[in-house]
């Protein structure tokens, strides 16, 4: 997933929560180097190149297949000297065409769309010297720049990662080992998606929220303002009108009948009640889009001064947890034109956040599959404690022993009242059971998966799912 976050006046963010990509079964296919060298034994400037995605692109051509790819290419200063000008040469070795370069250009002047298939070396523009932290107070802003690379290389199909032979600083007077270079493919998790969305991060410069257009803050409340430096300072503004002074706004979608409400609604992708599905599965319902109007506090009011939000937090009805990483600056996103018309407005700057779902660590699921069959009675329950057992040590039942197959009519019953019929069934069947008695799965919804024919052309089951909530 990705946000990008833009500010289309000095006083406007517009968000655009894209649900493009969610890493919970990505695969870390090829780390091509060892980690990093130390940064120090380059002078301590530090580079890296990431691979990120890749499709397969048209002409089909079995000797030259053409394949799309992004990666990243991050220059870091960690050393104690300003690095003016850096250049990074980058040894493609795939017939790599490149499209388009963030934040930098090609140092022999020549002009994107090119053939770097022999190498080349990139120059930093805008941002062409990288400061010291020791400058910056630690300002990653400015130590560090990072090069969104897009272009087409050929023969290089997924899994494997094409990674150029080397990089290297080109910078005279420093001697830099091999840098670092890993690839990834990220895949989109088909079952991934959001319902009621709830957006929240951190304002780091006092910043509070004026007016909103197709999302909402979940708090209105301009209270910590009126009696804050932001009081103080917008004398002459009506704080009641303000939506919302939280430094950690939590924000919500609004509802689809809000969609064409002239001061809440008219932003293309807004309202839908919070859902944002995977492209797969509805790519006109794959990003959500909302504005707001957000006054800066001193001493940030000059308009190029851009502080992105940090601590991005999303989450959803019933859907997994997400974690998200700081914003990192992109180039600049488009915008469908809120009037309607054909054409996209370019953001002045553009953030993007990566969430990736993440399982919390010990968590154990919530519900379990048992089994059964046409041509024998008996039902093979769920696995004894498939979804966590309980914890107390004054328990009654084994944690360890297989579950006691069922007579069929027990699945209607919850686990409490299932072992009096274990046992007679495990009676008549002539079978032991263990003492004491298994324990329970403990799941609050479980699913029976039957097999109710088997045909030489194919056969078919019954699945029942079970709420024991
Ligand atoms: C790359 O190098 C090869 C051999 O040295 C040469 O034939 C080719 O023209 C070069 N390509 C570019 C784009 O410079
Ligand atoms: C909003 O306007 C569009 C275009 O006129 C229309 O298709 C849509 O149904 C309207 N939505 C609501 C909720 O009124
Ligand atoms: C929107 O979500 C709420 C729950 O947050 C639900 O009660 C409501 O029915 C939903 N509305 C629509 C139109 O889906
Ligand atoms: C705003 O910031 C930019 C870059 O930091 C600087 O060049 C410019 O002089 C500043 N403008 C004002 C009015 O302070
Ligand atoms: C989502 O996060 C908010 C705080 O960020 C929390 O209050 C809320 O309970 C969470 N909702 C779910 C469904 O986890
Ligand atoms: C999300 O996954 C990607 C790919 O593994 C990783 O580079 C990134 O750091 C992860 N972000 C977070 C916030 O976990
Ligand atoms: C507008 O931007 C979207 C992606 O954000 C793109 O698919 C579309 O082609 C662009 N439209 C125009 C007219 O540039
Ligand atoms: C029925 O299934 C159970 C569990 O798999 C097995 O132990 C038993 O032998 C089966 N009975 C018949 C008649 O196939
Ligand atoms: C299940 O067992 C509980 C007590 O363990 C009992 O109160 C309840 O009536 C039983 N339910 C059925 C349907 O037998």
């Amino acid at each position: 997933m990705a946000f990008y976050l833009n500010y289309n006046t000095h006083f406007f963010f517009k968000f655009l929560l894209l649900f493009s990509l969610l890493s919970f079964s990505f695969s870390q296919s090829d780390v091509v180097e060892a980690p990093s060298p130390a940064a120090d034994s380059c002078n301590g400037i530090f580079l890296s190149y990431a691979h990120s995605s890749g499709t397969k692109l048209k002409p089909t051509d079995p000797t030259h297949q053409p394949y799309r790819f992004e990666s990243v290419l991050t220059v870091l200063n960690n050393g104690d000297e300003e690095l003016k000008s850096w250049k990074v040469s980058v040894e493609f070795q795939n017939d790599e065409f490149l499209v388009s370069a963030s934040n930098a250009v090609l140092a022999d002047g020549t002009s994107l769309p090119a053939n770097v298939g022999n190498g080349t070396v990139f120059a930093g523009f805008p941002m062409s010297d990288l400061k010291t932290a020791i400058e910056t107070a630690g300002d990653l802003t400015q130590m560090q720049v990072q090069v969104q690379l897009l272009g087409t290389q050929f023969g290089v199909a997924a899994p494997d990662v094409p990674l150029p032979k080397n990089i290297q600083l080109a910078n005279d007077g420093f001697i830099c080992p091999k840098a670092s270079m890993q690839g990834y493919y990220l895949k989109h998790n088909p079952l991934g998606r959001l319902d009621n969305w709830k957006l929240s991060f951190d304002w780091m410069r006092d910043e509070f929220i004026y007016t909103m257009k197709g999302a909402y803050p979940y708090v209105v409340d301009s209270s910590d303002c009126v009696f804050g430096t932001q009081g103080q300072h917008y004398t002459d503004l009506d704080f009641a009108n303000v939506l919302n002074c939280e430094r950690r706004p939590t924000i919500i979608d609004l509802p689809p009948t809000k969609a064409n409400d002239t001061t809440l609604g008219l932003i293309p992708n807004c309202c839908r009640n919070g859902t944002i599905l995977p492209p797969s599965m509805d790519p006109s319902k794959s990003s959500s889009v909302f504005q707001m109007q957000v006054f800066k506090m001193p001493p940030d009011l000059n308009r190029s001064e851009l502080s992105p939000p940090q601590n991005w937090k999303i989450n959803g009805t019933l859907n997994p947890d997400y974690k998200c990483g700081p914003p990192v600056r992109v180039s600049p996103s488009q915008f469908p034109d809120p009037s309607g018309l054909p054409s996209n407005t370019t953001a002045v700057a553009s953030w993007q956040v990566v969430c990736n779902i993440t399982q919390p660590k010990g968590a154990s699921p919530k519900c379990c599959v048992s089994f059964s069959s046409y041509y024998n009675d008996s039902v093979v329950p769920c696995r004894t404690c498939a979804c966590g057992c309980p914890s107390n040590t004054a328990r009654t039942c084994s944690t360890t022993a297989p579950a006691v197959l069922l007579p069929p009519e027990a699945l209607l019953f919850p686990f409490e009242n299932r072992t009096a019929m274990a046992q007679a069934w495990a009676d008549l069947k002539h079978r032991t059971v263990p003492n004491p008695m298994p324990c329970g799965d403990n799941c609050g919804v479980s699913i029976n998966w039957h097999v109710l024919t088997d045909y030489s052309r194919g056969w078919s089951a019954r699945i029942t799912i079970f709420n024991w909530g």
